[in-house]
């Protein structure tokens, strides 16, 4: 079959020839673009994106195609180690191992590589943008995800730091009364366990980071990428929405840009992405988009013990959206102190905005 064979160096050359060609793909006008639209290069991304939109932008302004800024504006929370959700520093799974998974889509040539349950590697996004380069396919897991990282030279190290492990030791000794393990009493004077209590509450432990950026360019093409260390003490080996192509993110340049972040088991079953594309390519704004897909979200979470008295789903999702006018939207099941997202256009700066959202609880 043709699509089963590998590239002969005859195919590299036609496929290199090919390549103009790609990048002169005609795409239908955007219906919104007008003179008095919205400005673009325009990048969207979850709240912890506010550096990484503002480096997206200028990346497409000196000439990046979108996903390859989106994966540059992603590199930044991936390195940081206060950022626990994400690349180094993430939060481990439950046997204390930071396993991470990333995935890239370009809307032009709707091409997508993935990585899931990466262990070793600071910067799984860009792994994952080498193996839509590089391959034909689209998702590679674990080890093999590892050797190919390996044999395009990325560095191996360490990424699970000193608070990271602390955070997960408090989690690993407060799990269960019917255990081994009991809470040392002096975790709670212990600095990075007070950072993490401050940052996401103490009573409940196991939030999902993530961030998404989908990138519009300034002729409306568009690119995208997600990137996460998972939720936090997840099973080992358990895989989220983040590196599913259609659920943790979806691009078409004819259409928008979509990605998730937050319970990533919600998003998966209602492939959360690919639907918020779906519902612009209807005509919804972004915004709109991503609430008509959280409602499905929400029709599609039927067990007991995944809603609340009143039938509500108790996990949250986030939904961030733009389209190929460069119109932006985001919208969360919940509301919450930190349902914002992240925006930045040419000639601005980056802002954060207020996510739209299904339900508010009375108190927060
Ligand atoms: N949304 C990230 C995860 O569920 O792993």
């Amino acid at each position: 079959m043709p699509e089963e064979r590998t590239l002969t160096r005859r195919d590299l050359i036609a496929t290199t020839a090919k390549a103009a060609a790609v990048a002169a793909i005609a795409l239908p006008a955007a219906k919104a673009a007008t003179a008095a639209g919205p400005a673009r290069p325009v990048a969207v991304a979850s709240r912890n994106g506010l550096a990484a939109v503002k480096l997206a932008v200028e990346r497409m302004l000196a000439g990046a195609v979108p996903v390859n800024a989106a994966v540059a504006g992603v590199a930044i929370p991936e390195g940081d180690p206060d950022e626990v959700g994400v690349g180094y520093g993430g939060l481990p799974n439950e046997d204390g191992v930071v396993q991470l998974d990333a995935a890239v889509m370009d809307g032009t040539t709707m091409r997508a590589g993935a990585v899931a349950a990466l262990e070793r590697i600071k910067h799984p996004a860009a792994v994952a943008l080498e193996v839509m380069r590089h391959t034909n396919r689209i998702l590679l897991v674990g080890e093999g995800a590892l050797k190919f990282a390996r044999a395009h030279g990325f560095p191996e190290e360490n990424l699970l730091t000193e608070r990271s492990r602390k955070i997960w030791l408090l989690w690993k000794e407060n799990a269960s009364g019917k255990d081994d393990w009991l809470p040392d009493p002096k975790e709670v004077e212990d600095p990075d366990i007070r950072w993490f209590i401050e940052q996401y509450g103490d009573s409940y432990f196991r939030p999902a980071g993530t961030i998404h950026l989908s990138a519009c360019a300034a002729d409306g093409r568009l690119g995208c990428c997600t990137t996460t260390s998972g939720l936090f003490f997840k099973v080992s080996g358990r895989v989220g929405d983040s590196p599913l192509v259609g659920c943790g993110l979806y691009c078409d340049s004819e259409v928008g840009s979509a990605g998730g972040t937050g319970h990533g088991e919600s998003n998966i079953i209602s492939v959360g992405a690919h639907t918020v594309v779906e519902f612009m390519r209807q005509g919804k704004s972004p915004e709109a988009a991503c609430l008509a897909t959280l409602e499905r979200v929400a029709g599609n979470t039927r067990l007991a013990y995944l809603k609340d008295e009143a039938g509500r789903p108790k996990n949250n999702l986030y939904l961030y959206a733009v389209n190929r006018a460069g119109e932006v939207g985001s919208a969360a099941i919940w509301a919450t102190a930190r349902s914002q997202y992240a925006v930045c256009r040419a000639g601005s700066e980056p802002q954060l905005l207020d996510c739209a959202y299904l339900y508010k609880r009375e108190k927060a």
